[in-house]
């Protein structure tokens, strides 16, 4: 008698098949935890769900259409996005609830800390090419965060309110983050208010110490539970809370009366471990817990919108998920096979050359981007003009300051000065070796949008392309909220010949 023919015959097929190829929330929902959210840009979280994943609206004409797996239970069809987003830039607009719930994220509105930079006051969309992965082998895109960005639900069904359990993990890449308010994932207020202590129960990734922290310099994986970055009972510390900085990493929280968890670990190998695991914080207004129910992802409750990260896939579940349900569902997400990929594309802008950026708007392309002192800016130049006209207008590639994936330009004629953005302006400024200048010298040459040359994104903020406007230097976001993000010249302005420097 073969193995197979002794199990009883139609239990033994389901329990292979759900073995075989469950997803994330097919496996908290066989634990007793169902997902009452489910997000993601790069797969199915369910092993039958071949619904949308996210929308994305191109800058070309407004139009929006949905990636869907390419099949059943299957990894984004990254592919389709790239042809429909052809020659123009793209946002993401909706991150589709995969649990049926409905419970779908989108821009996020004003909050009582702040107002989005959208001139109704709501946040910026991810650029939907901000950051590509594969996933065993298959090119998929994630939602980078950038300050200013975020996306929210305040009118969920089925989430979990007052001290109801819950639980969450999420996906992000443990080398995005910063010390800002706050880059979260989880439950929220309704209203986008702080409405005190207990509000929210959110995962919180970053190197944030206003609050709580961990052990070392950070990151962390914190609860933001309103009012506070929790790692533990302690508000100020838990020395158990490691800093974490997988690529990939899997954060989980979980919470229900007095008690609740943090957990981590590497989303591309191994199982997760235990930050914390105990009471609520020490102070009062946690226990009970006054949960909302309202989900967001890469702000705080009162839409604070300092913090940045990125985010690939998460749930919210209704019940507290067993560690062992956990474990499955960290196996599934090591199975998915996250890794990295190219973060530049088109002509090769090669560290080590010496180049000059040359305009492709007809009416200016006798011009090149350069620096007069500070100021980044465009200026007509031949090969007969000065040396030190030429010099100006030329610069070292280097391995890019923030992120060796992209690229840094250092100026030829100024060494230890790049240029970077503030206040999103092209300036030429000194190495301060702080992350910060870092982050803002840091460009992705893309393939340019017109066709030809290069289109460079700002790192930090893909949406943002090096522009040159009123023949002054920005990055810019097509259609974005400032003058010099206008539609109108966009692929040109943001289109440039990577030549041989003239200088
Ligand atoms: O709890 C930390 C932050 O404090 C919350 O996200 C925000 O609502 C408040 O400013
Ligand atoms: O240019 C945008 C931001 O402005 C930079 O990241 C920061 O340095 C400044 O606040």
């Amino acid at each position: 008698m073969s193995p197979r023919s002794s199990l009883p015959y139609a239990l033994g097929l389901t329990t292979l098949a759900s073995l075989a190829a469950a997803g994330p929330c097919d496996i908290y929902a066989d634990g007793g935890t169902p997902c009452v959210a489910a997000h993601s840009t790069t797969r199915a979280l369910y092993d039958s769900y071949q619904g949308p994943l996210y929308q994305v609206q191109r800058g070309s004409d407004d139009a929006t259409t949905e990636i869907t797996p390419i099949s059943a239970g299957g990894i984004a069809d990254a592919s389709a996005q790239d042809s429909f987003c052809n020659g123009t830039t793209c946002l993401i607009t909706v991150i589709y609830d995969q649990s049926g719930t409905g419970n779908d994220l989108t821009r996020a509105p004003p909050g009582g800390a702040a107002s989005g930079p959208q001139p109704n006051g709501y946040d910026n969309l991810a650029s939907a090419t901000g950051a590509p992965v594969t996933l065993n082998g298959q090119k998929a895109y994630g939602v980078f965060i950038s300050p200013g960005t975020g996306y929210r639900n305040d009118e969920t069904t089925n989430v979990a309110t007052g001290d109801e359990p819950e639980g969450m993990y999420a996906v992000f890449d443990g080398t995005h983050y910063n010390g800002g308010c706050c880059f979260d994932y989880g439950n929220a207020e309704t209203n986008n208010l702080d409405t005190g202590n207990g509000h929210m129960e959110a995962l919180y990734f970053g190197d944030n110490t206003f609050w709580g922290e961990g052990s070392g310099s950070g990151p962390w994986i914190m609860a933001d539970l309103e009012n506070g970055l929790f790692s533990g009972e302690d508000p100020d510390l838990n020395a158990n809370d490691p800093t974490v900085t997988y690529r990939f990493l899997t954060s989980s929280l979980k919470g229900e009366p007095n008690h609740w968890a943090i957990r981590g670990g590497n989303a591309a190998s191994g199982g997760l471990s235990t930050y914390y695991d105990g009471v609520r914080p020490s102070v009062p207004g946690y226990d009970p817990m006054s949960k909302e129910g309202a989900i967001l992802l890469g702000i705080g409750g009162d839409n604070s919108i300092s913090g940045q990260g990125t985010f690939y896939e998460g749930v919210v579940t209704s019940g507290y998920p067993s560690d062992d349900t956990e474990a499955q569902v960290q196996a599934n997400i090591v199975s998915a096979g996250y890794a990295t990929t190219s973060l530049t594309s088109g002509p090769a802008v090669n560290v080590g050359d010496t180049v000059s950026l040359h305009v492709t708007t007809p009416g200016y392309t006798g011009r090149y981007l350069a620096h007069s002192d500070s100021d980044i800016n465009t200026q007509i130049l031949t090969s007969s003009s000065s040396v030190s006209a030429k010099q100006s207008a030329s610069w070292t590639v280097t391995t890019g300051l923030g992120n060796s994936a992209c690229v840094s330009f250092e100026s030829l004629d100024v060494p230890g000065s790049y240029i970077r953005h503030y206040d999103f302006v092209l300036q030429l400024a000194a190495d301060d070796g702080s992350k910060q200048m870092h982050e803002d010298a840091t460009f992705c040459p893309q393939a340019g949008l017109t066709g030809e040359g290069n289109s460079i994104t700002a790192w930090g903020y893909p949406t943002r392309y090096i522009r040159h406007f009123n023949n002054e230097g920005y990055v810019a976001t097509n259609g974005g909220p400032e003058d010099f993000d206008a539609t109108r010249s966009f692929n040109q302005d943001v289109t440039f010949l990577v030549e041989s420097a003239l200088a």
